[in-house]
């Protein structure tokens, strides 16, 4: 399963970079003024040749489990809006006020290759477009489905969810000085909202758009939300045990910036026992699909042990 896994997953990958590439183009749309030529190439660079794409890969086969009469194409443009924001929040992340990286998917990051103002502003422009993705008829004919993706966007993103997690991700290095070094569950709260939610929200976006009833959107929701935790520790994990060739980004930087981490708080093999526990849950809330859900408990497997 790991092979056909694997070739599944860049097949997929192939697919969204041709959505996203085609999006991303130097015609203004209607509505649109002028595309600034720099700002589109810093999209571009933000956007295109590289990342696994697992978000959206989830979204298509949550929605394909559900419905298997939908296509790839079907699914492109939701598909592509949570790739934006998640490609938008890498290039903030790397941000010198932020993280302060200048590897990234084996590139400079933005602000290296262009410069800080502009990778701001391409982080915005990806944001925006996951948004004109997602309310475009082209979406989904239904408008309803089409408001109820941009909630579970808006709210994953958000306030509440990736930029709100990114915000108690700083905090707990000690950066404003203010309060108490963070304890285990600070921590565990922090990744579901930086990580967590926008991998939630693909699996529950899916479901939507594979026609789910309420409790198999919840369903999702879970495995969406577990899938998310294993996904931030193997991050925290790589970051200790793999290499920057590997990873494609710096790696054993977040004991050098005081970053608290699963992995400083209980030690690598319990993150690992951890990352078991978590894989053999989220393949459980697959057994009503029996053999025909493969495909996600080979994601799920994927999340957990992954060496990128
Ligand atoms: C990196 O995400 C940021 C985290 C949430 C840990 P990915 O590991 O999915 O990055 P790409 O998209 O494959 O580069
Ligand atoms: C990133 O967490 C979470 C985001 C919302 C981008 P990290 O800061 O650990 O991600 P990497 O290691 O830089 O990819
Ligand atoms: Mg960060
Ligand atoms: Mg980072
Ligand atoms: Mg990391």
């Amino acid at each position: 399963m790991t092979a056909a896994f694997e070739a599944a997953l860049s097949e997929f990958a192939r697919l969204i970079e041709e959505g996203l590439a085609a999006r991303l183009d130097d015609i203004p749309r209607p509505g649109e003024t002028t595309r600034p030529a720099r700002l589109l190439a810093a999209m571009r660079h933000a956007a295109l040749a590289g990342g696994k794409r697992l978000r959206p890969f989830l979204l298509a086969e949550v929605a394909r489990l559900l419905n298997p009469g939908l296509t790839a194409e079907d699914l492109m443009p939701a598909a592509t809006a949570i790739e934006c924001l998640h490609c938008y929040s890498l290039v903030h992340d790397d941000l010198p006020a932020m993280d302060d990286d200048a590897l990234r998917r084996g590139r400079p990051t933005v602000h290296v290759a262009y410069d800080e103002a502009t990778a701001i502003l391409a982080g915005d422009g990806l944001l925006t477009l996951a948004f004109d993705l997602l309310s475009d008829p082209v979406c989904h004919p239904d408008p309803a489905i089409r408001a109820a993706l941009v909630l579970d966007l808006a709210r994953a993103g958000g306030l509440g969810g990736m930029v709100g997690g990114q915000m108690l991700d700083l905090a707990a290095e000690g950066r404003f000085g203010d309060g108490a070094a963070p304890n285990e569950n600070d921590i565990r709260r922090l990744q579901a909202m930086k990580t967590g939610a926008l991998i939630r929200a693909a699996t529950v976006m899916g479901a939507r758009l594979g026609g789910a009833s309420e409790g198999e959107v919840s369903r999702f929701g879970r495995f969406g939300e577990i899938i998310g935790l294993a996904f931030q520790l193997a991050d925290d994990l790589l970051d200790v045990t793999a290499t920057e060739s590997e990873m494609g980004k710096a790696v054993a930087k977040d004991a050098a910036h005081g970053k608290g981490t699963l992995v400083a708080f209980l030690g690598i093999d319990a993150v690992r026992a951890e990352l078991d526990k978590l894989v053999a849950e989220a393949t459980e809330l697959l057994a009503p699909w029996g053999t025909r859900s493969e495909m996600l408990a080979a994601a799920a497997h994927f999340v957990a042990e992954r060496r990128r």
